[in-house]
């Protein structure tokens, strides 16, 4: 039975790449996220081919951000391609249009809260107030999960305090910023290797460029998959 908790990010350019990625990967990965890189590179093509004929499970990380009607209706459309997953940004507005467009499907809503490239100056720069990183990720989540998203997006530095949350009980905790010991950054700020994450209350981790970019991703993740079980 595959590991589903470790979702695999396919930050490759197009479809055709993330087949042959996921092919490599094989058994070992059922759980794979397609983001807004792989928009013009058949993502959705790719996202409809891996359930369907791979059985995968897919999350669709789009992050959209548009007024209600918008969104409600870009939802509405991407609920009829079977996904398990999309994300849209936590602002409470755009989670309720979101999880009313999703409604009557299987289709799950993460609120993305703070991206985890962010640190404080990042915010700053963003015109977002003053205060503790931290302190307003798990704020934001706490309104996004009361605004009816069925999970939130954070760094696995604030997932326990997530977790922790009343209005958390039964939603999901997905972490990105994830490295395994030892391997590089990129852009990331906030990260925890995946063992922490799953510790601190993490439902699913997204690993992406440890995998992907690795020269064998096949051995990568299933070092990942070993350090969790
Ligand atoms: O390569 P890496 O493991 O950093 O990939 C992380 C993935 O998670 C990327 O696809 C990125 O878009 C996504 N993500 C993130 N931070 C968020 C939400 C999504 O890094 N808050």
């Amino acid at each position: 039975m595959p590991d589903d908790r470790l979702i695999v990010a396919l930050d490759v350019p197009d479809a055709l790449a993330g087949l042959a990625l996921a092919e490599k990967l094989g058994d070992a990965v059922s759980f794979y996220k397609i983001g807004l890189g792989m928009l013009t590179g058949g993502g959705l093509a790719l996202a409809r081919e891996l359930k369907d004929d791979h059985g995968k499970r897919i999350f669709l990380d789009m992050k959209l951000f548009d007024i209600g009607a918008t969104v409600e209706a870009a939802v509405r459309g991407l609920s009829r391609f079977d996904l398990d997953f999309l994300t849209v940004h936590g602002d409470p507005q755009v989670v309720r249009a979101a999880v009313q467009g999703a409604s009557g499907t299987g289709l799950r809503i993460l609120a993305v809260t703070i991206l985890t490239s962010l640190d404080r100056a990042d915010l700053d720069a963003n015109m977002i107030r003053v205060g503790d990183l931290a302190d307003i990720t798990v704020e934001r989540a706490a309104r996004a999960l009361g605004a009816g998203a069925h999970g939130v997006i954070a760094s696995p530095r604030e997932a326990a305090r997530i977790r922790a949350l009343p209005e958390a009980t039964g939603k999901l905790v997905v972490t990105p910023g994830v490295r395994p010991e030892g391997s590089a950054l990129g852009d990331q700020k906030r990260v925890e290797t995946p063992a922490a994450a799953l510790h601190a209350g993490a439902d699913h981790i997204v690993v992406g460029r440890p995998v992907w970019a690795s020269p064998d991703p096949r051995a990568a993740a299933d070092a990942i998959l070993a350090s969790i079980a």
